[in-house]
């Protein structure tokens, strides 16, 4: 595994005291809370994780932001080790996807994966999510209590087998989205990473096997949908996908995006959801009952309570400077959704849910982040902004039945709240308290 740090880099800026190492690992394992309690109070454009050393940096406020969002030659996803696997298999390539792509590859890459955000694909999508909805329980008026994390879980995870592979939402099918899902999680277990034996009975060796069955599941789809006629499936469309110089992805290639598009969309949409939804019932007044308002309050969710707090990492592949401050090559750097939008100079009483600070709202383009910004913003956004419009647009509001929520990032990327978050539909219950836990450390009360 290429070094993930390089404590031996330099940097001539302030951060906080401490060992690098230590201080990179607290950040890794609680990004969040670290930021906040350690790097806030740096003013930036770049905080080292630790004071003059340059293995870790953070990039902030609107040139920081712009610097590390815009200079893609130098700014590069980690390409390098983690997700190396071994050569020559059938499934070498499923870790290869636009995701982790740098420069040429990345492009082509976009380029052949574009046409699945084209208009007559998101009609069909627009209609699948509706008829989610329909079967979901947030559409049931039973009165029965459930929770809105796993309910909306079920909720993405169905509109991902629908739109993106085409397939039915049955049995075997949720267990391979759940399959699907479930190898990048391998990762949270070190031992997954840190001993590559291809050996049955380590856990690599195990983890390899769950990689190889995903795969030939995926080639069985990819090859019945080539040998189909064109759907609007996303699937469907990157098998007959052909761009202008006759280029097209291949069975590896389109098994190793699928992976990717599984593993950036689906926690997250329904995380958003989660979070838009707490947000509108933790909030005493009236639901949003227009399109703008609907509008207006999932902004205001996705900024208070971002799902995806901190860019996906890059690593720095020559120095640069960023005002007064150069950043060593091989350093990591972050970019921070979570400080930017809570900056009091865009946005003034950053803690306070107010979704009609959106009504005829200009923040600048580093100010909002929830899906990154330049070329390789998230490619899936309008994705899930009309699966979260259409999907709440048609709720008829449940009642909040817990308060207590912790914001929670998992796997280094992706907040969802630490405990089931229970809901129920039918006639109002009595209004709840206000909401506690570690999310008011985002949300003033
Ligand atoms: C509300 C849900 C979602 C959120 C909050 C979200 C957020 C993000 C963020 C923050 C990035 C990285 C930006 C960066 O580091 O520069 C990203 C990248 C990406 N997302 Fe999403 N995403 C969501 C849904 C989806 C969906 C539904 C899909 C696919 C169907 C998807 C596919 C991707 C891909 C492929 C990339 C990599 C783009 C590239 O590097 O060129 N995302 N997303």
């Amino acid at each position: 595994m290429a070094k993930m740090f390089d404590t031996s880099l330099r940097i001539d800026a302030a951060g906080p005291r401490g060992i690098p190492i230590v201080n990179n690992l607290r950040f890794l394992r609680h990004n969040a809370w670290y930021t906040l309690d350690h790097l806030a109070a740096h003013p930036g454009p770049v905080i080292p994780l630790t004071g003059g050393n340059g293995s870790a940096v953070l990039l902030r406020g609107e040139e920081g932001a712009r610097v590390y969002f815009t200079e893609n030659e130098v700014f590069e996803r980690l390409a390098d080790g983690i997700f190396a696997l071994p050569e020559g298999r059938p499934w070498s390539k499923m870790f290869d996807a636009v995701i982790t792509f740098n420069g040429e590859r990345h492009r082509r890459a976009r380029r052949l994966l574009m046409p699945i955000t084209h208009k007559s694909a998101m009609d069909h999508y627009g209609t699948v999510f509706a008829e989610t909805f329909k079967r979901s329980r947030f559409a049931r008026p039973d009165g029965e209590p459930f929770d809105m994390v796993a309910e909306f879980l079920d909720v993405t995870r169905a509109n991902m087998l629908v739109c993106l592979l085409g397939i039915d939402v049955d049995d075997a099918n949720v267990r391979l989205a759940d399959d699907v899902a479930r190898l990048l999680r391998a990762f949270q277990n070190p031992l997954v990473l840190l001993f590559r034996s291809e050996a049955a009975w380590t856990p690599h060796g195990r983890w390899l096997r769950d990689l190889a069955s995903v795969y030939e599941r995926l080639e069985l789809l990819i090859e019945r949908k080539r040998a189909d006629d064109p759907r609007s499936d996303a699937l469907s469309i990157l098998c007959h996908t052909v761009d202008e110089h006759g280029d097209r992805l291949s069975t590896p290639e389109i098994a190793g995006e699928l992976h990717g598009l599984f593993a950036a969309g689906f926690e997250t949409t329904a995380m958003s959801m989660t979070w838009a939804l707490l947000t509108v019932l933790g909030t005493p007044g009236p639901r949003p009952d227009t399109e703008a308002g609907l509008d207006a309050a999932v902004r205001e969710s996705q900024r208070l309570l971002p799902t995806v707090p901190f860019s996906l990492p890059r690593r720095v592949a020559r120095d640069i400077r960023v005002g007064p401050t150069v950043i060593p090559k091989g350093a990591l750097a972050f970019a921070a959704p979570l400080l930017e939008h809570h900056d009091p100079a865009s946005y003034p009483d950053p803690h306070v849910y107010r979704p009609d600070r959106w009504t005829g709202a200009k923040v600048g383009p580093y100010a909002f982040l929830p899906y990154g910004v330049g070329q390789r913003r998230c490619l899936g956004a309008s994705f899930a902004d009309l699966q979260i419009r259409t999907t709440l647009g048609l709720m008829r509001w449940p009642s909040l039945l817990t308060t207590e929520v912790d914001y929670v990032i998992r796997s280094g990327a992706t907040a969802f709240p630490g405990r089931p978050v229970y809901v129920r539909t039918g006639p109002p219950a009595p209004a709840p308290g206000p909401v506690t836990g570690s999310v008011r450390r985002l949300w003033a009360a």
